[in-house]
């Protein structure tokens, strides 16, 4: 058992509150990604989990147990945890071998034991036959492979991961992650994993917390993060590309309109809170999007007149660029197999339930 409970916990860097007042609880064997920019506090919050600093408020417990206070903190070999560094801190006096197996050695795993342990977690990261280097003999990407390997090893009930696949190659990255899901399944480990790449939140992770500024923003399923952001800037970092001007023409649960593009009515599930006559942005992805290629575009509700701008081929897709009457860029994409001409009229339509209206 090992969930982790995260209270209220705020802690400031002199003026700058790097994580503020933030209120988090992971669950036995779940896999949560802390997802966000750069600078918006991912590390120091897993530094504070893994009780290599102490938070200025608030507590941190562990199956109930409390292992971080502003006055007191448990250390980090007493917290039964792994980490992986972002910056891998590896011994560079130590072979790749003895990197990995020291953990094992320090919890007296007989020498067979340890010996087939770290030869099948160095298979895992593909170091199979680096065994005798040293960190200084080997590329950052194995170097980071190495501190994986480290703290997979002892299979520890809660691991912390601090971007540990950021300088793999894709195609070493794509494996990778596969092998970490699985190890998942396998072991029950509870993972906390911190990353600025959203697909790989989404392929990894059972919840997803995207923080901004210190504090966390949204946090649910990747499914609900993605379709479901709760607010702009979520929806921003998502990848969300289309953010729409728009007026509220109606404001009546399942019924509700809002003007796209100048007067064009689209259908839109819209907040509480809206009312008519107010300015929004529709947020909805490319995908989401219809384009409809023909001059006379029908006149269905939901369905926008554009002229197109701009027409990309990505081998796929083709990512097309249309402006709508008033001047707003919208990106679509389309079937590779229909031709677009810069200057062509089409229509876009829009599926209602796949946008996301916020206020402006
Ligand atoms: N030891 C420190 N002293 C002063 N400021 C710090 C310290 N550590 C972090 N900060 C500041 O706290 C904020 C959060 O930093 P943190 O390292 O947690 O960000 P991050 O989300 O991990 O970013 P990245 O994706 O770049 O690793 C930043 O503004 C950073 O400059
Ligand atoms: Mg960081």
């Amino acid at each position: 058992m090992a969930g982790i409970r995260i209270e209220r916990v705020t802690k400031r860097f002199g003026a700058v509150a790097a994580v503020r007042d933030l209120s988090l609880e992971i669950h036995d064997h779940e896999f949560v990604t802390l997802l966000g920019p750069s600078g918006c506090g991912k590390t120091t919050l897993l530094r504070m989990i893994a009780g290599f600093a102490a938070p200025d408020e608030g507590a941190i417990r562990v199956d109930g147990v409390v292992l971080s206070t502003p006055a007191s903190v448990i250390p980090p070999e007493r917290r039964g945890m792994g980490m992986v560094f972002q910056n891998y801190a590896v011994w560079p006096h130590k072979t790749v071998f003895q990197n990995v197996a020291f953990g094992l050695e320090v919890r007296r795993v007989g020498r067979t034991e340890t010996r087939s342990r770290v030869t099948r977690v160095l298979e895992l990261v593909n170091l199979a036959g680096l065994e005798g280097r040293f960190p200084g003999q080997l590329s950052g990407g194995q170097q980071q492979q190495v501190a994986l390997a480290r703290s997979l090893v002892v299979e520890p009930g809660i691991l912390l991961l601090d971007e540990p696949l950021s300088n793999l190659d894709a195609k070493l990255r794509e494996r990778m992650r596969w092998e970490l899901k699985e190890l998942q399944r396998r072991t029950g480990i509870t993972f906390v994993y911190v990353t600025h790449d959203q697909s790989e939140a989404m392929a990894l992770s059972d919840r997803i917390a995207v923080m901004h500024q210190g504090e966390i923003m949204q946090l649910g399923a990747p499914r609900v993060v993605y379709t479901r952001p709760a607010n702009r800037t979520v929806a921003d970092f998502m990848g969300l590309v289309n953010l729409i001007p728009a007026n509220v023409i109606r404001a009546a649960g399942d019924e509700s309109l809002v003007s796209v593009g100048g007067t064009h009515p689209v259908p839109v599930a819209l907040p509480a809170s809206a009312a008519a006559g107010q300015a929004v942005h529709v947020a909805i992805r490319p995908e989401s999007l219809r384009l409809i290629p023909s001059a006379s575009t029908p006149d269905v509700q939901g369905t926008v007149p554009a002229k197109v701008a701009e027409v990309m081929f990505l081998g796929n897709i083709v990512d097309c660029h249309v402006t709508l009457d008033d001047g707003t860029r919208v990106c679509v994409q389309a079937d590779p197999g229909v031709v677009l001409e810069v200057g062509q009229p089409v229509g876009v339509h829009f599926d209602s339930r796949s946008s996301s209206v916020f206020a402006t």
